[in-house]
Parts: structure tokens; sequence; C-alpha cells
């Protein structure tokens, strides 16, 4: 399958891979947007030209001001609705009940539980009736992200994931927002360059990495969310409860 599609998207543009693949998952087809840079790229072409293809985001609830600004621009400027998912009151509650507000500072456990409660979980729901999952993602970004695919078999949530700015430069992807008037998040002019939730984003100084800023307290290799790794075997538990 992975290998059908890969060779049927070959020479086509991102706007013409968008619609084919629209076309052959139609209606299980689902791209997700945090509104970065690159987000703002797909969203634009997908909205721009009525692509089939649902525009959803995972709002963690402790997302920046700026960020719920761009959201609700990027809905006005093309007429449509980006659609949201909310992590689980009661997972949310018990977490903050017994280990505080900032839990996540205080160890890598603590923050992977917190971006599983309101990352990884709603995404499940998200992807219940999806096959095919867009991101933004691209191989430059990370020393986590170099051996990116267009597509990959992701088990965790049974579907296939496609990266259609794999190849992009982070210029490419400045160059397009700049040349169609696309809409960003007024914090990347103020150096916050890869923005996630606003405890764990802070803006970074010249020459240093893009994702520097995402839990800078903890080493390069560590820093993943949840959504674009494996998950260990308990996670993977909640994850197929969450699906029946
Ligand atoms: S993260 O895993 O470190 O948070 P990053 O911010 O680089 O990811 O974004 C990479 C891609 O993951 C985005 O292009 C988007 O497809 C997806 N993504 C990340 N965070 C969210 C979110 N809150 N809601 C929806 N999609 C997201
Ligand atoms: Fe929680 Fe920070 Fe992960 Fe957001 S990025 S879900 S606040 S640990």
């Amino acid at each position: 399958m992975i290998n059908k599609l890969t060779k049927h998207i070959k020479n086509k543009s991102l706007k013409e891979q968008l619609e084919f693949l629209s076309e052959e998952f139609k209606g299980k087809i689902a791209f997700s947007t945090s509104f970065g840079q690159e987000d703002q790229v797909l969203t634009d072409i997908i909205f721009k030209n009525n692509i089939p293809i649902e525009v959803f985001t995972l709002d963690t609830g402790r997302m920046f001001e700026e960020t719920y600004k761009v959201w609700n621009i990027t809905n006005k400027k093309y007429g449509k609705k980006i659609k949201a998912y909310f992590p689980a009151k009661e997972d949310v509650e018990k977490m903050l009940n017994e280990k505080g507000i900032y839990s996540f500072y205080d160890s890598i456990e603590n923050r992977k539980e917190c971006c599983n409660i309101r990352k990884v979980f709603p995404l499940t729901r998200a992807l219940g009736e999806v096959d095919l999952w867009i991101t933004g993602l691209r191989a430059q970004q990370s020393v986590t992200r170099t051996d990116l695919h267009f597509f990959e078999s992701n088990d965790t949530f049974g579907v296939i994931k496609f990266n259609p700015l794999k190849d992009w430069s982070f210029q490419d992807v400045l160059n397009y927002l700049k040349e169609k008037k696309v809409p960003y998040n007024e914090l990347h002019d103020k150096g916050f360059l890869s923005i996630g939730c606003a405890p764990c984003t802070r803006a970074i100084k010249e020459g240093e990495d893009i994702r520097a800023g995402r839990w800078w307290w903890e080493s390069k290799d560590k820093k993943e969310c949840g959504l674009h790794v494996e998950q260990p075997e308990d996670v993977k538990v909640k994850i197929s409860n969450l699906k029946i």
C-alpha cells in the first residue's frame, strides 16, 4: 500500500497529491494542525482549494492566546471551521489534583503523562474514523525526525501517516507563507519558532536550533510529545481501549 501511494504522488504538486489522496481515502482523511508555519501552508492549500480533508487541532487547554488568535483568523479567512478535540476532563482533573499545575517540569514521566492526556489520547479520538493522517512534519526539524518518510504505517493509531512537507526547508515554508499572504502566529516574530503549549515553549536565541525552545529543560533526543513516536505498551493498551 505504502509503495503504491508513494508511486502515485510522485511528480504531482502538493495540491494534486492532497486531491488524489482525498479521493483515495474519501471521508477517512484528516490533517492535524497546531497552527505552526508548516501547518498553515497545508491549511491554506486544503481550504483554498476546497479539498475534502478534515482539519482538526488538539486543544490542550494550555495553548498561547496568540495561537487561539491564529485559529480564529484562519477560520475567518477561509470561511471554514478547524475542528477542536479537547482532553478528557476526568484525566486532567486527576492529574492537576494529584500532581499540581506544573507537574511536567518535575520529571520526563510527568511530562509524558501530561502530553498523553492533553494530546495523545485526544488524537486517538480524532483519528477514530480516519485511515490517512496528514501532518506538517519536516525532516530538518529535529534529530528525531531525520528518517522521516512520505508515508508511514502507524500501528499505535492504526492509520497511514502522510508527511507531505518532509523535504521542505524552513525557508521554503517561510517563502510560501509570505508569497501567499497566509496568516501566521505573531509569536513567530518574537523568537518563538516552534510553538506548542505555553508553559513548555520559550523563545530561542540567534543560532539556536529551531526546536530549542520546546521542553528546553530536556535533552534533544527526548523532545517528542508522543504524537510522533512509538508508544510504550501501557500507553498502547490505553489507546486501544479508547478505540473501542
Ligand atoms: S510536537 O509533537 O513537537 O508537538 P510539532 O509542534 O513539531 O509536534 O508539530 C508537528 C506536527 O504534529 C504538526 O504539523 C501537526 O500535524 C502535529 N501536531 C502537533 N501538535 C498538535 C496539536 N496540538 N494539534 C494538532 N496537531 C498537532
Ligand atoms: Fe502538557 Fe507541556 Fe505536553 Fe502541553 S506540551 S501537553 S503542557 S507537558
